[in-house]
């Protein structure tokens, strides 16, 4: 069977990444988080000293040493390795395995701003789009369906309401035992992130033309993940 490619994209924490997964499980096709190579990214810049919040958990006062950055990410390889056990990707330093550091408030907090710069974001397009010549895969973010993939066979675009959104992470941090969790703070979060990611130059969060929406505020998981294998068998029957 001629296999495709799935570019699933949204706001964040809109529950893609589960959906994303999921479907590629199902399918048989490669899974591919490029939300977790901008978090990489954004963790090198954290450990070198290379970004520096300036009032705490606020991304839209970051200092940023782009010169540095640029100069030292030619050197950085960002990948994944599949987790012997659940099969599924984990997010690579350099060899490093970095997917519990990159999913803290720290990273989340400061991804936005260094996924805006256009260093970042060319070096992390053209390696997804790499990934993608043989397809068979879902790839998931902001920009797959119109910068990374605009030529590809199903496009989805996720959304829920910033608070169902907030109430999900909240939820996600709380189970993980992150300390100090507060709902307001992730709603600002989400808020910060959701205009960062729609307002910047490069690549704007943007529903491609033709991407088929999927809103899951009201939605259970086995009812959003039925509607997107209804999608992806439409698409592969076309
Ligand atoms: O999906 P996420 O929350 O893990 O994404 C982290 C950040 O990376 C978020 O601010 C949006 C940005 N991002 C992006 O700009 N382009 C992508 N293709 C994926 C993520």
């Amino acid at each position: 069977m001629n296999k495709i490619i799935v570019a699933i994209d949204g706001h964040s924490s809109c529950g893609k990444s589960t959906m994303a997964k999921w479907l590629a499980k199902e399918v048989g096709y490669i899974y591919v988080d490029t939300g977790a190579m901008y978090r990489t990214i954004t963790l090198f810049a954290i450990r070198n000293g290379l970004i520096q919040s300036k009032t705490g958990h606020d991304s839209s006062s970051v200092e940023i040493d782009e010169e540095q950055l640029k100069t030292k990410l030619q050197d950085v390889e960002i990948g994944f390795v599949l987790d012997p056990k659940t099969k599924l990707p984990l997010a690579c330093l350099n060899g490093e395995i970095v997917e519990d550091q990159i999913r803290g408030m720290e990273v989340s907090s400061m991804v936005s701003p260094i996924a805006a710069l256009p260093f970042v974001r060319e070096k992390l397009t053209m390696q997804q789009k790499q990934m993608g010549e043989k397809k068979g895969i879902v790839m998931d973010g902001r920009d797959i369906g119109t910068a990374v993939f605009p030529q590809a066979e199903l496009k989805v675009f996720v959304t829920a309401s910033a608070e169902v959104r907030a109430m999900r992470r909240f939820k996600e941090l709380q189970e993980k035992g992150e300390q100090n969790v507060d709902f307001d703070e992730i709603l600002k979060n989400v808020q910060e992130r959701d205009y960062i990611d729609s307002h910047r130059e490069i690549s704007p969060l943007k529903q491609a033309d033709d991407a088929l929406v999927l809103d899951n505020s009201n939605l259970t998981k086995d009812e959003q993940n039925k509607m997107l294998l209804d999608m992806f068998n439409q698409a592969i029957n076309k």
